[in-house]
């Protein structure tokens, strides 16, 4: 596994492997690795000839008041994981080399930038957009993975691929969850005891929603209703929003329709969490 931190270094060994007809299969992350992130690596792994992880946390996608500081950083450790999974390159640029002086050029997506998680966290998906698509053009890979976790990022990503003929595929990966239904993310780290048991209610009112929708009931604000009595049960539980969307333009709808979106972002304590489900007719499972 060679580990890069220099830009131009990293788009020549890009251009080798395509020169030498080497298809590249790409995982952006943060670092904090977890097993949602090694599915996707091992995903990459076995679609493509060269398997490309990058770690960097994208200052540009903290508010000033966000957790942009204190982001675990177990690098060693993230690239024991990533040699472990087989992972030909690592990309670990710097934040200077990222955003030099002078940096003034911004992607986004509008419209579905500012719904959900947009508008409580003002210009984070700018911030996203913007780097993923300078680590295209660093990359240039054939196929870049995304968990659905982060499903409005991922749609958002699609939809910037799509407008602007980006040639690349997008492949979004199903949530991984421990065994008690919580979804893994970096940020779990926070969680005390306590709290780590709070945040198992997110996926429980997912299933919620899941089970009333598979008895029928298909009026959205019932659902809803019901997932936010079973959240405001919780002492550190304090829900942002929760909301069942168009899974196209992450509009509210009224009515539940195959393949729409349950998803919520609920603060337990200081951390704020995220979790959705897509609904699948006849049953569907989260
Ligand atoms: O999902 C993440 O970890 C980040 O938002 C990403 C896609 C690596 C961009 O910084």
């Amino acid at each position: 596994m060679r580990t890069i931190r220099n830009i131009q270094e990293m788009l020549n060994c890009s251009k080798k492997a395509h020169l030498q007809r080497k298809t590249i299969g790409f995982v952006p992350t943060m670092g904090a690795l977890h097993e949602g992130h090694l599915t996707l690596i091992r995903q990459a792994r076995k679609e493509n000839d060269i398997c490309i992880v990058s770690i960097f946390v994208n200052p540009v996608q903290f508010g000033l008041k966000e957790d942009f500081k204190q982001y675990p950083r177990p690098i060693k450790n993230d690239l024991n994981l990533c040699r472990k999974q087989g992972v030909d390159f690592i990309f670990l640029p710097k934040t200077n080399q990222m955003y030099p002086e002078g940096f003034k050029t911004f992607v986004t997506v509008e419209e579905l930038s500012n719904q959900l998680c947009g508008k409580f966290r003002s210009g984070h998906f700018r911030g996203v957009t913007t780097v993923v698509l300078k680590l295209f053009n660093i990359l240039q890979p054939d196929i870049v993975y995304f968990g659905a976790k982060d499903i409005q990022q991922a749609i958002i990503i699609k939809k910037m691929v799509k407008d602007l003929n980006v040639p690349v595929k997008i492949k979004i990966m199903p949530i991984i969850r421990q065994h008690n239904g919580l979804a893994l993310s970096s940020r779990n780290l926070y969680l005390s005891k306590e709290e780590r048991k709070d945040a198992l209610v997110l996926s429980q009112a997912l299933g919620a929603a899941r089970n009333l929708i598979n008895t029928g009931v298909k009026d959205t604000q019932k659902i809803l209703s019901l997932m936010r009595r079973l959240i405001n049960t919780k002492r550190t539980a304090k829900i942002d929003y929760i909301s069942i969307v168009d899974s196209d333009t992450l509009k509210s709808i009224k009515v539940v329709v195959d393949n729409c979106l349950i998803v919520l972002a609920v603060w337990i304590g200081k951390t704020r969490l995220i979790d959705n489900a897509e609904v699948s007719f006849p049953q569907f499972y989260v």
